[in-house]
């Protein structure tokens, strides 16, 4: 994770983003704080890149790249108002035990890019390149199966599902929440027939960013103001845990993009 200490909105790359509006970095700070505690109530280890002056979306951490297996595939973002960040978090990366796989592709990390057990779920259309669903393929030889978002509000994939079972279960099958408007009908495709139990999420629960969550397979922490979806996974046996990041939310991230998974 990455303390917004330097959070606030000054340019505009996706629609949630008013530059002409004013933001609260202290209540930023706080609502993160919240998130990073109910991490560590939760038993994870959290740790933490320094925020750097001048980026302020580097505490959307999720973007910095993606891990598995030791390996972290770099970014390299899209916007050139970013672009600073992806050398900075692949710095970090090589100081803490990683092997940095250098992107020559254009990739937002784990904000496109979603592992559900094997399976490198993989956005494109706004940010990440399909070059880079193909290049990461090559780094981790895994299955990666790419789906195409259409809604500028949804730019990220981690925007639009929700993956509930990161782990896979014995005898079971691993699920995801999604948001269909999201998605063109080919990738609908894809996903009804992998995820056939999926939860569909309400357009009013993806407009607070309810997808962007993360789950251990049993605690999701997500959006509070995410309602049905909460009730939804109640349902199904999660256990839903609500925080509040109205402010990170002005730069268009929630839970998820606060988050980046360190798979060692
Ligand atoms: N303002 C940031 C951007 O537009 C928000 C990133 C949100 N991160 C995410 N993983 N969805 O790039």
């Amino acid at each position: 994770m990455c303390r917004p200490d330097h959070f606030t909105v000054s340019y505009r790359i996706n629609p949630w983003m008013h530059p002409e509006n004013p933001t609260d970095t202290s209540l930023a700070v706080q609502q993160w704080q919240r998130l990073h505690d109910i991490y560590v109530d939760l038993g994870f280890t959290v740790e933490l890149i320094d925020p750097i002056a001048g980026l302020p979306d580097m505490v959307y951490a999720a973007n910095g790249g993606f891990t598995l297996d030791g390996i972290a595939y770099g970014a390299k973002f899209t916007y050139p108002e970013r672009q600073p960040e992806g050398p900075a978090y692949m710095e970090w990366f090589g100081a803490n035990g990683f092997r940095v796989a250098d992107p020559v592709e254009t990739n937002e990390g784990e904000g496109d890019f979603l592992l559900v057990g094997d399976v490198i779920l993989a956005g494109t259309g706004f940010r990440s390149d399909s070059g880079s669903h193909r290049e990461l393929t090559e780094v981790f030889g895994r299955e990666v199966l790419t789906l195409n978002l259409i809604n500028p509000s949804f730019y990220h994939l981690d925007t639009a599902i929700a993956v509930l079972d990161p782990e896979p279960i014995p005898g079971g099958r691993q699920n995801i929440a999604y948001l269909e408007s999201a998605f063109d009908e080919p990738s609908l495709a894809i996903l009804r027939e992998r995820f056939p139990d999926a939860i569909l999420a309400t357009e009013e629960d993806a407009a607070v960013l309810g997808l962007n969550s993360y789950s251990d397979g049993y605690n999701i922490v997500i959006a509070s103001r995410a309602k049905d979806f909460e009730r939804q996974l109640r349902e199904r046996g999660y256990n839903p845990i609500g925080v509040d990041l109205s402010e990170l939310l002005l730069g268009g991230g929630g839970v998820k993009c606060c988050t980046l998974e360190l798979r060692r």
